[in-house]
């Protein structure tokens, strides 16, 4: 029994140790939403309706994906990171996706 709650433990910390990933586990595929939560969220508020810098909520930006792409890849203006680093293609395309059904 004790053995039992001991490997509970164990399996629970190191579900709860790993790194946050993009991936949706259902679907095994990049999910846009996971990326927005772990890398955007904070600044853009969860539906994009946060106003960063005074300028603008996501969930309005007109931008074409092209350039949303090169924003979110290289940063803009004041405060936007640059992702370049962190995020692969796949997860920009993912996530500017989601930023698209934020939009009302
Ligand atoms: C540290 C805060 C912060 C984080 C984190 C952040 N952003 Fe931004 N983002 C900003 C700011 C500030 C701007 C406005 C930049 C400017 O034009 O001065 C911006 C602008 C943008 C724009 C341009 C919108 C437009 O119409 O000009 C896009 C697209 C964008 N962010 C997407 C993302 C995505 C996708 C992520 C996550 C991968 C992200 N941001 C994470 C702060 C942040």
């Amino acid at each position: 029994m004790i053995r039992h709650f001991l490997f509970f433990t164990l399996f629970f910390l190191f579900w709860a140790c790993e790194a946050p990933s993009n991936n949706d586990p259902i679907k095994g595929e990049v999910s846009g939403e996971m990326v927005y939560k772990n890398y955007c969220l904070t600044c853009h508020g969860p539906k994009g309706n946060n106003k960063v810098a005074n300028k603008l909520m996501l969930n309005q930006s007109e931008l074409p994906d092209s350039l949303m792409r090169t924003k979110i890849l290289y940063g803009a203006g004041s405060g936007m990171p640059a992702y370049k680093k962190m995020l692969s293609e796949e997860e920009v395309t993912a996530v500017i996706h989601h930023i698209k059904t934020l939009r009302n």
